[in-house]
């Protein structure tokens, strides 16, 4: 089985898909044949990411929703539906993040990372089960290093995303008799994304996390993409309730200090 043969025409829905890591993950899924719908809040990002998905020959949808409303992702999901018919991948990737000392954050702040994170997570599972094919279908959430080690400023994050890891978990348990196989992938620092920008927003820090990795070096797109797409090919097909940690290593030294990138926001 080549690459571009494997998921040729299986449809692929790609929840916070218009940009970094959930992007990429679209672009190997389209490279490997598949039509892929990516959903996030942003009409422009949406269009253009489908619009560079079908550049590289794929047929491709973008559709603009918020994972905190489940009316949209439901809407969403319908029309993804309608067009490419049953999902065989699924992945919510969406979130948000910033760095924040839990004591100066006010409760709309956890509330929002927690919400679009991890209330998201379930909107869109929850919602999309109905139309996984079954038997069949793989569930990828995008997790975070945040979920198992505690990170000063990232009390926001380290809480929703262990709430992801642990619904990973219960869902394989919940839908595995339905041939509904839900993993989640655990990116270390990657490069050259929104989420470094925002954890590691200097060549000082980046320098920092980079000697923090065993294998000397940021992750690029294609790590991911390609554990993406291992997870959800028959050759996983025995994965489930796993969460699959792909950074060089880095979760094994535990959480990064983010204290001296933290800029207040009154001096930013
Ligand atoms: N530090 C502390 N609190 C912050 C913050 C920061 N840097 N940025 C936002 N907040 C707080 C806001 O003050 C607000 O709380 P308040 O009402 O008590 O003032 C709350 O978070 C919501 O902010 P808002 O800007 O209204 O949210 P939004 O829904 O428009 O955007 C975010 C969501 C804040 C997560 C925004 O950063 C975002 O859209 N991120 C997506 C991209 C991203 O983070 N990528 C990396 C993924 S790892
Ligand atoms: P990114 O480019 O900002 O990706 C986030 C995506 O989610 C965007 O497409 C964004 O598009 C969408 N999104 C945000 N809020 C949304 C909402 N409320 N509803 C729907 N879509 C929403 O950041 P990234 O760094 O590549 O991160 C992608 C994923 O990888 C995240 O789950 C993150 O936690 C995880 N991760 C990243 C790293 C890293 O090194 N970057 C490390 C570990 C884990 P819109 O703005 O259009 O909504």
């Amino acid at each position: 089985m080549t690459e571009s043969s494997s998921f040729a025409g299986r449809h692929v829905f790609v929840a916070g898909g218009s940009s970094g890591i959930n992007l990429g993950i679209a672009q190997a899924f389209a490279h490997a044949g598949a039509h892929v719908v990516v959903m996030s809040r942003s009409r422009d990002k949406v269009c253009q990411a489908a619009e560079g998905l079908r550049a590289r020959g794929a047929q491709a949808l973008g559709i603009s929703a918020d994972v905190r409303d489940p009316a949209a992702v439901e809407a969403a999901l319908r029309q993804a539906h309608a067009q490419f018919g049953e999902i065989d991948v699924l992945v919510s990737g969406a979130a948000g993040n910033f760095i924040a000392p839990a004591a100066e954050l006010s409760p709309n702040g956890f509330k929002t990372v927690v919400d679009i994170d991890l209330n998201g997570t379930f909107h869109v599972l929850r919602l999309a089960y109905p139309m996984l094919r079954k038997p069949g279908a793989s569930v990828l959430n995008i997790s975070a290093p945040q979920a198992v080690n505690p990170t000063m400023y990232q009390v926001h994050a380290c809480a929703a995303k262990a709430g992801v890891d642990m619904m990973t978990r219960v869902l394989a348990l919940e839908w595995g008799e339905a041939g509904v196989r839900v993993n989640a992938i655990a990116p270390g620092p990657i490069g050259d994304t929104e989420g470094m920008r925002r954890l590691a927003p200097t060549a000082e820090a980046l320098a920092q996390t980079v000697a923090t990795v065993p294998l000397q070096r940021m992750g690029k797109l294609e790590d991911i993409s390609h554990m993406a797409l291992f997870l959800s090919s028959p050759q996983a097909g025995y994965v489930t309730g796993a969460v699959v940690p792909v950074d060089g290593g880095s979760s094994l030294r535990g959480g990064r200090d983010m204290r001296s990138s933290y800029v207040p926001r009154s001096a930013a």
